[in-house]
């Protein structure tokens, strides 16, 4: 029988107490409470988590935001367990030294009447300018214990941290200067996503892959994320920041880490990321001027999504309508080690386009094509794809031969779908949140690792900077694939040039969750093993 999320939580950390709850008694103080993050994501996922009885036993939510709001307000977008509210206070104040002052004043009376012990996880859930302001009024305001002290204080910081190398540089020095490294968590909520945990299980749990992962065997990567979205009601965050920023240097990065990093010494948190920053070190520049450029750009124009028209990038409320702003990337990436010399990597990303998705894809090299020539019938190349999103799978795709007298070869796949073995998976908030409070550092993202991924970026951001794209863009039409010249970052030489496999390709592998086939004849729903 399979069990549930939160048996496996317990089961497998020793961070928990012999009753299955976090050790520690905290207070989760979320600044940014009156935000949608906090009401869509936050509130809701430590909703669930108190449905399960894995936050401690004595713990109190604290919503911090400057607008006056009821709670009822802040608790409309997700299910709560009864009594869910008593756990939960609206503190309205702001960052000021007297703001601080009076946050503290309500924590430590929340910690007296209650005898929960002082230890804080505060929650940055604002506007990026404002993480390094609060940051120092806390420290300033007497709330950061010192690392060493009795009880323990964590930061949690939402992407992204800095546009910029030299902002991310600035931004990583003013939050070290308030907590130490050790206290800071910088969430990257991919890597909460179940799927992209199991990269790191797929490749050094079972063996038989880690031999072919390798220059020898593999013959590209491609990593892709698409979306229906566009830019929605986030348009002054995104035309100031665009699709690299957004999603590459942070989402689409950490999953090309833990698809390329090398088998790190222990699960710890720093073994893992020692790892990923050792990828990192290891990348090529990015070649800006060749003749098949490492990246390309786009941008939605006006389309059809679901049959239902959009308008197009410029035209969105808060864009500017000359917006350079790209919301589609296509790049092509180097790893110079020993293990991936020579293998390209090929990321994309897009809003608006036709469906949403995210997927791994790697291509091995094909056999000698001494046996089985064209005649028989095409020989693909064998691909292992991971499927992160909507629906979490393996797949394994291999050519067989069709029964019957001749050698006529044909594609086929092995499926490993998450549905058909696993419950639901928890929400990636839900996962790093509850991280947060056991302090588990595994799954967030160390500031080596941010600078690292910022410096490569670097150059590109400015090129692209100086180079505004005028009537180059729109250049591709919302509902679509994203431009044509996403295949100009593909490799061209040798017989076999990689093409962009279709971002839908993979979408129908597994049964959704709610279509579950059921067996004939008596309708039982199919059971899960
Ligand atoms: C966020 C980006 O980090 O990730 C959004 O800021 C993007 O622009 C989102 O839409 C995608 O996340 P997911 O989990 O829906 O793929």
């Amino acid at each position: 029988m399979s069990m549930t999320f939160d048996e496996k939580t317990r089961s497998a950390s020793n961070f928990f107490n012999n009753k299955g709850r976090c050790q520690d008694d905290c207070l989760i103080i979320i600044f940014g409470g009156s935000g949608d993050l906090a009401k869509r994501k936050l509130f809701p996922s430590l909703g669930h988590l108190t449905s399960k009885k894995l936050l401690p036993e004595r713990f109190k939510i604290i919503a911090v935001g400057r607008k006056p709001m009821e709670i009822g307000e802040l608790l409309s977008m997700g299910k709560y367990p009864p009594g869910f509210e008593k756990n939960f206070q609206y503190v309205q104040t702001d960052y000021s030294p007297e703001g601080i002052r009076k946050l503290k004043e309500t924590c430590e009376e929340i910690c007296r009447e209650t005898g929960i012990a002082p230890n804080y996880l505060f929650y940055l859930a604002i506007p990026p300018n404002g993480y390094a302001e609060v940051a120092k009024a806390l420290k300033n305001g007497g709330m950061v214990h010192p690392a060493k002290s009795r009880n323990w204080c964590r930061l949690v910081v939402e992407k992204p941290y800095g546009r910029d190398i030299e902002s991310a540089t600035v931004l990583n020095e003013s939050l070290l200067s308030c907590f130490t490294e050790k206290q800071i968590y910088r969430i990257d909520h991919y890597l909460g996503k179940e799927a992209v945990q199991n990269l790191l299980v797929f490749r050094f749990a079972n063996s038989v892959f880690e031999a072919i992962w390798n220059h020898h065997y593999v013959e590209h990567v491609q990593i892709s994320h698409s979306e229906v979205l566009g830019a929605e009601d986030r348009a002054d965050y995104f035309d100031q920041s665009g699709l690299l920023r957004d999603m590459i240097q942070n989402h689409l990065m950490q999953i090309f880490c833990l698809v390329t990093m090398e088998a790190p010494v222990s699960l710890s948190a720093d073994a893992i990321r020692d790892e990923k920053v050792k990828v990192l070190r290891s990348l090529r520049p990015l070649d800006l001027g060749g003749k098949s450029p490492a990246a390309v750009r786009g941008q939605y124009g006006p389309g059809l999504v679901n049959g239902k028209p959009v308008r197009g990038y410029r035209d969105e409320k808060g864009v500017k309508p000359d917006s350079s702003t790209e919301t589609f990337v296509a790049m092509r990436m180097n790893i110079d080690n020993f293990r991936w010399s020579g293998v390209p990597f090929y990321l994309r990303s897009g809003k608006r386009l036709g469906r949403k998705g995210t997927e791994v894809v790697v291509t091995f090299k094909k056999t000698p094509k001494i046996l089985f020539n064209s005649k028989s019938g095409s020989m693909n190349s064998n691909r292992i794809v991971f499927k992160i999103q909507p629906q979490e799978a393996i797949l394994l795709e291999l050519t067989t031969k069709n029964p019957g007298q001749s050698f006529e070869l044909t594609d086929t796949s092995m499926n490993f779908c998450y549905n058909d073995h696993f419950d639901a998976s928890a929400d990636a908030y839900e996962r790093l949140l509850l991280d947060a409070v056991l302090g588990d550092p595994t799954l967030f993202v160390r500031s080596d690792e941010t600078e690292l991924s910022w410096k490569y970026l670097d150059p590109l951001l400015k090129q692209w900077a100086a180079t505004p794209m005028g009537d180059r863009f729109p250049s591709y039409p919302a509902g679509s694939e994203g431009p044509a010249e996403a295949s100009d970052v593909l490799l061209k030489s040798g017989e076999d040039a990689a093409q962009w496999i279709d971002f839908s390709k993979y979408d129908n592998v597994c049964a959704p969750e709610e279509t579950i086939p059921v067996s004939e004849p008596d309708k039982a729903p199919a059971a899960k093993t």
